[in-house]
C-alpha cells in the first residue's frame, strides 16, 4: 500500500537501475518538487548527482539560504551555487513590460543553468559522463501534459529547471506518478526543511514580476521586507493551508502622500493579493481576517520606511490573474 516510504524505496531503486554508474545533475529552485526529486536521486546515487542553484536574486527573503544551507544539511548532495544576480539586474535594467521581463528571465536562466552544467560536465571528476537530468515532473503535469499551470497562452510561464531546447540528457522524473500533497509527504519522510516542503506556489520568475516598474536591487530589498512581514503574519494567523498563495506586490512607479509623525512622507504603495484556490486557474481572493489585515499594515508602514501604504487586491481569478504581471 501507498506509504512515502515505499514511494522512496521504488524510486530509489528505479532510478539506480536507470542510471547506473553515470552521472546526473539537477537544477534547484527552491520549490518544493525539485527539492523531494533532487533528494531521492541523491538517495539513490549519492555524489553521482550534482545539484546546480541559480541564484538569480529574485528569490524571496531567506529562500536562497534554505536552498544552500538547509536543504544541503538535511540531504548532503552536492550543489553548486551559480551566483548570477548581477547577470539578472543587468539584463532586467529598465524592463517594465511584464512579458518582455519574463522573456528575459526565462532566457537568462537557461543560460546561466546551461553554463553551470557546462562547467560540471568539463570537471567531471569521476571520468564519468554526465547523462541524466532530473527534473520534478508531477502527475498532473504527466496528465495535462500541456505542463504547468495551464495559463500558458495568458503569461508565458518559466519553470525554473525548466528544459533547455537542444536537451541532450535523458530524464529522470521520480515524481511523475505522484500529486503534490503526495510530493510534500515524501519530502518530509526525507527530511527536508519544513518550510520548503510546505512552500505554497511561487513563480519562477520570482519577485521580478511582481515589482510593477522596472526592477531595481533597492526596490527588491523594500519587496522582500514587505513580503517577509505578510508571510510571517498570516503564519502566526495559522492561515498558511487555507490560503493559496499571497503575493505581495510593489507598485513602484506609484507615489502616495502619507504622514508618519510630524513629517510628510510620499512613498510606496504595497498590495496585499491573497488568493483561495484549487488549481490556480480560478481563484476567489481571500477574506482574511481583519485583525490579521491591521498587522500586516501596521508592520509594514512601521518596518519598511518606503512604504507608507498598503491596499488589498480584491479581484477574483478571472478576470484579474493571481499575478499582477
Ligand atoms: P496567474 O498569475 O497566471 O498565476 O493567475 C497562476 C499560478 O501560476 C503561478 N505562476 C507561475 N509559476 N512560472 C511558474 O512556475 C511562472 O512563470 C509563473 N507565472 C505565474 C502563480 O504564482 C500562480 O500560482
Amino acid at each position: 500500500d501507498w506509504t512515502s516510504a515505499n514511494v522512496i524505496d521504488e524510486q530509489v531503486e528505479r532510478i539506480r537501475a536507470q542510471v547506473g554508474s553515470a552521472r546526473v545533475i539537477c537544477g534547484l529552485s527552491g520549490g518544493v518538487d525539485s527539492a523531494v526529486a533532487a533528494a531521492i536521486v541523491q538517495k539513490a546515487v549519492g555524489d553521482q548527482l550534482t545539484c546546480v542553484f541559480v541564484d538569480h536574486g529574485l528569490l524571496r527573503e531567506g529562500e536562497a539560504e534554505q536552498v544552500e544551507r538547509d536543504y544541503v544539511a538535511a540531504t548532503g548532495v552536492r550543489l553548486v551555487v551559480a551566483d548570477e544576480r548581477e547577470r539578472f539586474l543587468e539584463a532586467l535594467d529598465g524592463v517594465t513590460d511584464p512579458e518582455t521581463k519574463r522573456k528575459i528571465i526565462g532566457r537568462e536562466f537557461i543560460r546561466a543553468f546551461e553554463a553551470a552544467e557546462r562547467d560540471i560536465v568539463a570537471a567531471a571528476p569521476e571520468g564519468e559522463p554526465v547523462r541524466f537530468l532530473v527534473q520534478g515532473t508531477l502527475y498532473p503535469d504527466v496528465v495535462e501534459s500541456g505542463g504547468g499551470e495551464g495559463a500558458a497562452n495568458i503569461k508565458s510561464h518559466h519553470n525554473v529547471g525548466g528544459l533547455p531546447e537542444d536537451l541532450e540528457f535523458e530524464l529522470v522524473e521520480p515524481l511523475r506518478t505522484l500529486f503534490k500533497d503526495e510530493v510534500r509527504a515524501v519530502g518530509a519522510e526525507l527530511g527536508l526543511p519544513e518550510d520548503m516542503v510546505w512552500r505554497q506556489p511561487f513563480p519562477g520568475p520570482g519577485l521580478g514580476i511582481r515589482i510593477i516598474g522596472a526592477v531595481t536591487e533597492e526596490r527588491l530589498e523594500i519587496l522582500r521586507r514587505a513580503d517577509a512581514i505578510a508571510r510571517d503574519e498570516l503564519t502566526k494567523a495559522g492561515l498558511d493551508r487555507d490560503i493559496w498563495q499571497c503575493p505581495v506586490v510593489l507598485l513602484a512607479d506609484v507615489r502616495s502622500v502619507g504622514v508618519q509623525g510630524d513629517g510628510r512622507t510620499y512613498g510606496h504603495p504595497v498590495v496585499l493579493r491573497p488568493v483561495s484556490s484549487e488549481d490556480a486557474m480560478t481563484a476567489d481572493w481571500t477574506r482574511v481576517p481583519y485583525e490579521t489585515l491591521a498587522h500586516i499594515s501596521n508592520r509594514i508602514t512601521n518596518e519598511v520606511a518606503e512604504v507608507n501604504r498598503v491596499v488589498l487586491d480584491v479581484t477574483s481569478k478571472p478576470p484579474g490573474t493571481i499575478e499582477w504581471e
